[in-house]
């Protein structure tokens, strides 16, 4: 045998002892793995994007001090964001989409950041703390642009949200439970200073408002709309599907949302 044939077969041996090598898992963050209960949500079947999974906030480390107030990942239900923006524009904004910021702060992997650039806002803007769940978010971005879905600009900033200065000019803020009561306390008093005399209109859409109480106790936001917002039929049987199949059944389905929509009014007696 050649030394050539020999460097080949060693080659060829190296090669088939790799393919019998079981294939290393993919390190996914905690409840994206099938045998942890996690189900394809439809959304990303129709669209070949990745927003589906429930990871509890404890499994979200970013190293940041606000870790321990994350609530959870999970992506908002279609039908809910839809309802929740459709309510907000019977309050009529001050001006047109066109000139509104969306910010979804705790944006996840964005599929909220995704709906949200097909109704034509100046901007979407997602805010989120977690870097893997960031990186997803923005190939999420990266696809919906490529598929000519996104109508606004789309941009993803990995940060705490304490540390987001809202842009210039109008804006929709939407919070789908991403954190306890400290970090939006921290949030609400910041803005307090930050929207003193700003212009343009600021409005904020809550879903899933555990945290309520925080916002009807500041002043300075008027609240326009509080009550449930029902899933669609179909959003309801995939998540119901998905939550029942949680291996310890932390988180349960329901068929609404509890929501709620403010207005900074804080620089006027009414608006
Ligand atoms: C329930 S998910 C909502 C995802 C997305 N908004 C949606 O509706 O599809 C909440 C997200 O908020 C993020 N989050 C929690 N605390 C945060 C913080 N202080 N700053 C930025 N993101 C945060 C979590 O990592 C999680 O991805």
């Amino acid at each position: 045998m050649t030394a050539r044939a020999t460097t080949q077969k060693t080659k060829r041996n190296a090669e088939s002892a790799q393919a019998r090598r079981p294939a290393k898992k993919k390190k996914l963050l905690p409840g994206l793995h099938v045998d942890e209960g996690y189900i394809q949500h439809p959304f990303d079947a129709e669209y070949g994007v990745r927003t589906s999974g429930l990871i509890v906030g404890r499994a979200l480390k970013s190293g940041h001090h606000n870790d321990r107030h994350n609530t959870a990942y999970y992506g908002v239900a279609p039908s809910i964001f839809q309802r929740i923006l459709a309510q907000w524009r019977r309050y009529k904004p001050a001006a047109p989409l066109s000139e509104y910021t969306f910010v979804d702060l705790g944006a996840g992997m964005g599929r909220a950041l995704l709906l949200a650039s097909e109704h034509g806002f100046r901007q979407c803007i997602g805010v989120e703390m977690n870097p893997t769940l960031a990186a997803i978010a923005r190939r999420n971005n990266a696809l919906w642009r490529k598929a000519d879905r996104a109508e606004s600009p789309l941009r993803l900033l990995c940060r705490d949200a304490v540390e987001y200065k809202l842009p210039a000019g109008p804006c929709a803020i939407f919070l789908f439970n991403p954190f306890g009561a400290p970090v939006l306390k921290r949030l609400l008093t910041q803005w307090d200073k930050q929207l003193r005399g700003r212009e343009g209109q600021v409005d904020l859409l809550y879903v899933n408002n555990e945290q309520e109480r925080t916002l009807r106790c500041q002043s300075g936001w008027t609240r326009l709309f509080a009550g449930e917002i029902r899933r669609s039929r179909a959003d309801a049987i995939a998540d119901r599907d998905i939550l029942n199949n949680q291996p310890d059944g932390e988180y349960m389905a329901a068929n609404w949302e509890d929501c709620s929509i403010y207005r900074w009014t804080g620089n006027f007696s009414s608006f």
